[in-house]
């Protein structure tokens, strides 16, 4: 029995049915071999799994990576540019520290966004988190409360984080996650970022991850995974990859808001996330 009842507990809570691997002789040929799972919070230290040898003896890494953010690995007609206009305030936050930039996020007049918004969301966590998180944007209890992920899609989420050992509360850097958006204000009537506004706030999401260098990044969500990796092909064509954001491995996922009205998609939701521990481990120690 692979999952402990701890373990069993949490993913029937998340809504995931118990799953049992069939007999070998019936199982498909996995294109990725599904990494076990073992919670952050109870593993064992890990052996670094022994790497295949490439045809030119080359150890060949166990995730290899597939995508980079730069240049941009996917063919022309699937790829999202880079917004085309920098930023006016890139410059700037590129170089500031985590007091400069929380200002700079609090007083954005960037975009129309500032003049509906209750609150900008900054993002919560461990300024030096191993693992960090990003959603799409702030909806309206985001705006409310000031913090990403505190609606239903949050909960959810703090589920999802919770079977692997992770948490948004105080705790050290190996389990206390940082969560950050694509945007700091709430898009009216929580319809999707506008490629503006996604262009305007980068700079600030950029400065964050340099901020935090966190060992891996879970990109929920097409909006997510566009402003890292640029690209826009569906999630279901990038995802049971590693992909690469300036040397940090990204794992595509779908956006928890999505698997609460798909639940059937929760089960491949953690098997991504299985993937992010599995390349975790490999980047620990
Ligand atoms: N969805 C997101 O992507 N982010 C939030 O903060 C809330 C919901």
């Amino acid at each position: 029995m692979p999952w402990t009842e701890r373990q069993q507990a949490l993913l029937q809570g998340m809504g995931l049915r118990i799953w049992s691997p069939p007999p070998a002789a019936l199982r498909p040929a996995a294109p990725q071999a599904a990494p076990a799972i073992v919670p952050l919070a109870v593993q064992a230290p890990v052996e670094a799994p022994t790497p295949a040898v490439t045809q030119g003896g080359e150890p060949a890494p166990a995730h290899p990576v597939v995508s980079a953010r730069t240049p941009p690995a996917a063919p022309a007609a699937a790829a999202v540019p880079p917004p085309s206009a920098p930023s006016p305030q890139a410059a700037g936050v590129a170089a500031m520290d985590w007091p400069a930039l929380r200002e700079a996020v609090a007083g954005c007049q960037a975009c129309a966004l500032c003049e509906s918004r209750r609150n900008t969301v900054f993002g919560v966590g461990h300024p030096s988190a191993e693992w960090m998180i990003v959603g799409e944007a702030p909806g309206e209890q985001e705006d409310k409360q000031g913090e990403p992920f505190v609606g239903a899609a949050g909960q959810l989420l703090d589920a999802m984080l919770q079977a692997v050992g992770l948490t948004r509360s105080e705790a050290d850097a190996a389990h206390q996650v940082f969560i950050a958006n694509t945007l700091k204000c709430r898009p009216p009537r929580n319809r999707n970022p506008q490629p503006e506004e996604l262009a305007q706030c980068a700079p600030f999401l950029h400065r964050q991850i340099a901020l935090v260098r966190p060992k891996v990044l879970l990109a929920m969500g097409r909006f997510a995974i566009q402003q890292l990796l640029g690209r826009d092909e569906p999630i279901g064509r990038l995802r049971g990859q590693v992909h690469d954001y300036h040397g940090t491995p990204v794992i595509v996922t779908y956006h928890p808001a999505y698997l609460l009205r798909q639940p059937t998609e929760k089960a491949k939701a953690w098997e991504d996330l299985c993937l992010a521990v599995s390349v975790y481990r490999q980047r620990q120690g």
